[in-house]
């Protein structure tokens, strides 16, 4: 049985062909680490993590993983742990690949066979890192290596890439898929089932979420929350609440900022062949939910000067679920 999985900063989902379609399982890319004071604490404290996500560390710690880990923290008045950070392992997280591993076993399970292909989802250089030492190379190699452990049989794909492989069919494979997920935006070209041009940016959800906040003077993770919460239309102001104005706001710097760098890529790019036709944009991922988004996006990038004629930008059949869809695609092949 083979396996398609969305490696992301924000969920892990797998994807598997059941009876009745393809069935998810999916795990917000979150932790939290408890410590009790006394042996019987750690005791009650075991008791309450009943039917949870967790598991106990070497020094007797509860590391909490998940929805129920992002819920601990609201309680405690934290911020959950993120074991990714921009689309790769987090440099900024000691126990990340050990956290990491432990929710791909969760949404894994245990391979049926020893020949079971997990297609997994990995995000392409940034184009906008070139001040920093950034490179996704460890990342890939780190969770090769994990999913082979977990006894699978591990095999790359672009992000962008299988978002095209999910969503492209009836367009011959030819069309430019963008995933705006919560570290990066990822892009694919794709001409004829083949990608010609891939890339990402770094700026995305989280961006959002660090901007809005900054400038409203809140709490990153009570901006996300009410962003998801959606009652706002990007572009727009939204009376009496500054932190979704704010959020509004930061949507459109964050379209026109990926369709310059697009445009830019594109023109720049040798690769890329004459469309004789008008080409499909897609657009994917948890950021493309918001209220106008693929609208505004599709105007923003229509106003640039591109290398061929845009046929229209719309939005992936499931943005959240696209990236595990089109690995499974893959795997199956
Ligand atoms: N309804 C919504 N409106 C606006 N933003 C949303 C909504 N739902 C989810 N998001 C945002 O989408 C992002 C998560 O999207 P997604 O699951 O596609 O990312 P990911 O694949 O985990 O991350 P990445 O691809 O960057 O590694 C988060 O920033 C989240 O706040
Ligand atoms: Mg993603």
């Amino acid at each position: 049985m083979a396996i398609g999985l969305d490696v992301g900063t924000s969920f892990i989902i797998a994807a598997s062909e059941a009876a009745d379609g393809i069935q998810y399982k999916e795990v917000r890319d979150a932790f939290i680490r408890l410590k009790a004071t006394t042996p019987i604490a750690a005791k009650m404290m075991e008791k309450g993590l009943t039917g949870q996500k967790y598991f106990k560390d070497t020094d007797g710690s509860f590391v909490v993983i998940g929805q129920d880990a992002i819920e601990r923290a609201v309680e405690r008045h934290q911020s959950a742990s993120r074991p990714m950070h921009r689309g790769i392992i987090s440099p900024r997280e000691r126990d990340a690949r050990k956290i990491l591993k432990f929710i791909l076993g969760a949404v894994l399970a245990t391979p049926v066979s020893t020949s079971e292909v997990v297609v997994f989802s990995i995000p392409a250089q940034p184009v906008d890192q070139d001040g920093e030492a950034f490179d996704t190379g460890f990342h890939e190699d780190a969770i090769s290596n994990d999913i082979r452990e977990l006894g699978f049989i591990p095999k790359a794909l672009n992000e962008a890439e299988a978002i095209c492989y999910s969503e492209l069919e009836e367009d011959n494979y030819t069309g430019i898929c963008l995933s705006f997920g919560a570290g990066m935006v990822n892009v694919c070209v794709m001409s004829a089932g083949e990608a010609i041009l891939k890339f990402s940016t770094t700026k995305s959800g989280d961006w959002i979420d660090q901007m809005a906040a900054a400038a409203t003077g809140e709490q990153e993770s009570t901006v996300q929350v009410e962003k998801e919460g959606g009652s706002f239309t990007v572009g727009q102001e939204v009376k009496d609440s500054p932190v979704l104005s704010a959020v509004a706001a930061y949507y459109i710097r964050l379209a026109d900022y990926t369709a310059r760098t697009l445009a830019n890529e594109l023109m720049q790019s040798r690769a890329l062949p004459t469309f004789a036709t008008p080409i499909p944009v897609i657009v994917s991922g948890g950021t493309s939910r918001a209220q106008g988004f693929t609208t505004a996006f599709g105007s923003i990038l229509q106003a640039q000067k591109l290398p061929f004629i845009i046929k229209e930008v719309r939005q992936a059949k499931d943005p959240l679920r696209a990236v595990a869809r089109g690995c499974l695609i893959a795997a199956s092949l």
